[in-house]
């Protein structure tokens, strides 16, 4: 075994989950932290169909489903256990970021919370393509995880041979044309006000408008 996706689908998700499970007694407390659901609070952002890759027992999705109860929530994670353990009202299966198991085009929100961190970096180009795939013309991604302009990475405390990975994670998508940067706000790490290099987390939030940005050849 020798890619992180395969840990943490063997028992490393399920640590995670033990670890940091998120209850109905912890829920407000935690959402009232979040970076992701402070801005979709402000932002004028509309969705009716959201995905959230790594969601653990989706507790961010389920936030979101009694705040915008008009959409339906979908979340993916490695872990059985949080996937067993999901609040109610949202679906979640066990996937992993590179292989989606959803219809080309399904999702107009597409949320990803710390979990790039944790991918395998060979997966990378891969996730983006899943990503872009299941993501609606005129959807938006939001990207919420450690930010670095210099890509590198830590040993991961709980398990030898597991990575954290930082780097600008809105390159994978804002290299593209097709894609629009909306938002990106640099931060510490929740609960610390350190702005050094190691404690930055960033939440980014790009626009997907593949068919308009394709404008005819003005220079003819
Ligand atoms: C740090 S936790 C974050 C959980 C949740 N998104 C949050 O913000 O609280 C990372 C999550 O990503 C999941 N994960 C790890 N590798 C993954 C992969 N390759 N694809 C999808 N999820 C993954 C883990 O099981 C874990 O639930």
């Amino acid at each position: 075994m020798n890619s992180q996706r395969d840990m943490f689908l063997a028992g490393e998700g399920d640590q995670w989950f033990q670890r940091n499970k998120i209850t109905q007694d912890t829920l407000q407390a935690k959402a009232a932290q979040d970076p992701v659901l402070k801005y979709l609070e402000k932002s004028s952002l509309t969705f009716y169909s959201v995905l959230e890759i790594g969601a653990s027992n989706g507790w961010r999705l389920a936030v979101m489903q009694d705040r915008f109860p008009e959409a339906r929530y979908t979340g993916i994670d490695p872990s059985t256990q949080a996937v067993e353990n999901h609040f109610d009202n949202i679906q979640m299966y066990q996937a992993t970021a590179e292989r989606l198991p959803f219809e080309d085009g399904q999702y107009d929100l597409v949320i990803m919370g710390f979990c790039l961190y944790l991918c395998d970096r060979f997966d990378l180009f891969k996730i983006a393509a899943e990503v872009d795939r299941v993501l609606k013309d005129g959807g938006h991604i939001i990207l919420y995880d450690f930010h670095s302009e210099i890509p590198y990475k830590n040993a991961y405390a709980h398990k030898n041979g597991v990575f954290s990975y930082k780097m600008d994670y809105s390159r994978l998508f804002s290299w593209n044309p097709g894609y629009e940067s909306i938002e990106q706000v640099i931060m510490p790490h929740p609960g610390s006000d350190d702005m050094s290099p190691d404690n930055l987390v960033a939440l980014n939030v790009l626009k997907k408008n593949a068919e308009t940005v394709w404008g005819d050849n003005p220079y003819v």
